[in-house]
Parts: structure tokens; C-alpha cells; sequence
């Protein structure tokens, strides 16, 4: 809801300083009022009218085209209020006039210019969004790596958000594209589906059809307490997707020599409590791990806020965790920093010599589905050794 306050003030700002200055006929302008306040209201109705801004059930090709015009006039707003700055700065200055300044506004084709500029920025955010991701090739250097996990690999997915924008043939395509890797192990950080079982099950089932040699593992999202919790459960447990909640799993044989241990843990998301349901707890997540001396200690923890708690409670070498989508737009970091104890995307240090991997995304949700400069992935995960290789 605040964003569909935020938009509807954008779009008052950009007919005040925009469209009511241009040297048009008012009918014109009339009609250009209309059309703005139309699309910067369009989350606000999806989310009235079709089932909530989580998962708004509309067909795919309405929320593209609806979601595309409402950031257009964001961009347009945006770079409007630019604008205004500039011309405010340079009449301070003495540089620019009254007259020259109302010149400005007037121009139709100063307008057009940046309705181009706006469109070309909603137009790839949302290809962008919503593409096919790609698989990134990403180096964890873990210290005192055991000899027989020195270059183990997986993948990591992260927020695949199966919805009625991120359908069946988005699903498929990931998918094939993870078992082009022939990975040994899959993991899926949450935030695997918005909406209900009935209304979503045909996008999310591809995800069965994930192989690893190793399994397929996963924790909770937020997104998960929002939906048919219990109902999901079930669901993923007949997709073959363990998850593992404030629980642990033990995986032996791993590595070139076989010899490769690792102690997979989950964590249950922390929106969980809000439900009456399970908190996230580290210490009983690795309460029945084998020692860290005998198996590389990992973490599955959706969001990355967490992570110094979490590593305090807990032994363990690494934190893999999403949430955050990156950021999704260049220019967030900061704002995105700060909801998430200072964690964006990528690799972090923490507390005794811990790693944190916080994956971009692999695919985002519907309430706002752009991403510019921060590109969504499918991460190829290596382990190397942060130290040099003991010689026995
Ligand atoms: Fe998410």
C-alpha cells in the first residue's frame, strides 16, 4: 500500500510540473492525466481486486504490460523531479530565467525525449526481471576447507517466486537450464511460491524435476508463511525438495575422493513466529551435526540479517541465504543495506571466520518484478580453501 501511495504522488508531481505546462490543448492534457494516474495505480487495483499484490491472479501478458506501464511513469516521474532540480538550481544561480524555465515545460518534445528515456528503462527493467537467468560462476574460499571438498561444487536458487508472472515456462526453463549442470547437490535458499497450491501448482511443479546426485534441499522463505503453509509443505515433499526446518542433514561420498562430508542445515524464517509457527534456530538446526572437524558445516538461512546470530548460536563454515534479490535496481544498495543488517548480494566475512553468499535471486516477485545493473542467476557454487593445502 505505501507504494501505491508512493506512485500516485509521482504521478500527481508529474502532472503538475509535466503535463499541465505542455502548450497542448486541454483535452490532450486531460487525457494524458487520465492515462498517468491509470498506470501508477495499477499495483493498487491488482492488489484490490485480484487476490493481493503477492500473487495478483491476472493473466501474464496483463501484469507485464501493467507492471511496465506503472514503472514507465515512475521513470518519467523521476526523471521529471530531476528536472525540476536542475531548472530550480540554475535560476538560483541566475543562469536561467522565469521565462526560459516555463519554455522548458512547455516543450512537447522535451517530454517525448524523456518519455523515451523512461520507456527504454521500463522496458529492459522488465526484461530483465524476467528473463531466463543466467548461470554465474561464483568462488567461495572456506578456511581450513577439508582436502576432500577442495573444489566441491553446487547450485544455489534462490527466490524462484512461481507466480502467475513467473509461470510454467519460466520454471521449465531454469530448470533445464540447472540440469544442464549436471550439479551434484541443488539448494533453494525460499521464497519458492506466492499464492495457493490450487492456483500455483501448475508453475511451481516443474521444480520436480530438479536433479542433483546429492538431493535437492531447501529452508523457508518469508514468502512461504504468506501462502498455504501446510499445504505447500506436502507439496514440496512430493517434489522431491527437502526442506530442512531448524534440521539437519549429513551428506557422505562427496568430492573427487568420495571422502567429502557435509552437515546441511536449515533454518526456519523468522516471519514464521508471526504465524504461531517455528522460530529460526541455529543451535538445534546443527543439535545432532557430527563435530566441524568431521563435516563441512553449512547454512541454509533465507534472509541474510541474521547471519552473526545465527553463527554465534552455531559452529558452521558458511551461510548461504537470498531475500534481499540483490537489491534488483543499481542505486538500492544503501536502502536495501539497511532493512537487511548491511547485506546485499554477494560474498561476506563474518563472526569466527564465516562466510555469508547472498544469492540475487534466480527469479523476483510480482510486487515489483524490475531489476537494472543487478541481474538475476542461477549460482555455480565452488568451495576452494581460503588457506594453503595442507601436506600430510
Ligand atoms: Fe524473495
Amino acid at each position: 500500500m505505501r507504494f501505491a501511495v508512493f506512485h500516485l504522488l509521482l504521478a500527481a508531481f508529474l502532472v503538475w510540473r509535466a503535463v499541465l505546462p505542455l502548450e497542448v490543448r486541454r483535452g490532450v492534457k486531460a487525457l494524458l492525466s487520465l492515462l498517468i494516474f491509470a498506470a501508477a495505480s495499477f499495483s493498487f487495483w491488482t492488489a484490490v481486486c485480484f487476490g493481493g499484490l503477492l500473487s495478483p491472479e491476472l493473466p501474464r501478458s496483463v501484469l507485464i504490460a501493467g507492471n511496465a506501464l506503472e514503472a514507465f511513469v515512475v521513470f518519467l516521474a523521476l526523471i521529471a523531479l530531476l528536472r525540476e532540480a536542475v531548472i530550480f538550481i540554475t535560476v538560483m544561480l541566475g543562469r536561467m530565467g522565469e521565462r526560459a524555465h516555463r519554455a522548458v515545460q512547455k516543450d512537447r518534445r522535451a517530454l517525448l525525449g524523456m518519455a523515451a528515456a523512461s520507456a527504454a528503462l521500463a522496458g529492459s527493467g522488465m526484461y530483465e526481471g524476467i528473463r531466463t537467468p543466467d548461470v554465474r560462476d561464483r568462488e567461495i574460499p572456506i578456511p581450513d576447507l577439508p582436502q576432500a571438498l577442495e573444489g566441491f561444487t553446487f547450485v544455489q536458487l534462490s527466490d524462484l517466486h512461481a507466480s502467475a508472472l513467473l509461470t510454467e515456462p519460466f520454471m521449465k526453463a531454469t530448470v533445464e537450464r540447472v540440469n544442464a549442470l549436471n550439479p551434484d547437490l541443488i539448494l533453494i535458499t525460499g521464497d519458492l511460491a506466492d499464492g495457493t497450491v490450487e492456483r500455483r501448482w501448475r508453475d511451481a511443479a516443474p521444480l520436480g524435476a530438479l536433479k542433483a546426485r546429492f538431493g535437492v534441499f531447501g529452508c523457508d522463505g518469508n514468502h512461504e508463511h504468506y501462502g498455504d503453509y501446510e499445504k505447500w509443505r506436502r507439496r514440496w515433499d512430493e517434489l522431491g525438495i527437502r526442506m530442512l526446518r531448524n534440521e539437519c542433514v549429513v551428506l557422505e561420498g562427496l568430492g573427487e575422493s568420495g571422502r567429502g562430508r557435509i552437515a546441511l542445515a536449515g533454518v526456519c524464517d523468522p516471519r514464521a513466529l508471526q504465524f504461531g509457527r517455528e522460530g529460526p534456530d541455529a543451535a538445534k538446526a546443527f543439535g545432532k551435526a557430527p563435530p566441524e572437524r568431521e563435516a563441512l558445516r553449512i547454512l541454509m538461512a533465507h534472509q541474510p540479517k541474521y547471519f552473526p546470530a545465527y553463527r554465534e548460536a552455531a559452529p558452521f563454515a558458511l551461510q548461504l541465504s537470498g531475500h534481499t534479490h540483490g537489491g534488483q535496481l543499481l542505486g538500492m544498495d544503501e536502502w536495501v543495506a539497511r532493512m537487511n543488517g548491511g547485506y546485499v548480494r554477494g560474498l561476506y566475512d563474518g563472526p569466527h571466520g564465516a562466510k555469508l553468499y547472498v544469492h540475487p535471486g534466480t527469479g523476483l516477485w510480482n510486487g515489483f518484478p524490475l531489476r537494472l545493473g543487478v541481474s538475476s542467476e542461477i549460482a555455480r557454487i565452488r568451495l576452494v580453501s581460503a588457506s594453503p593445502l595442507k601436506v600430510s
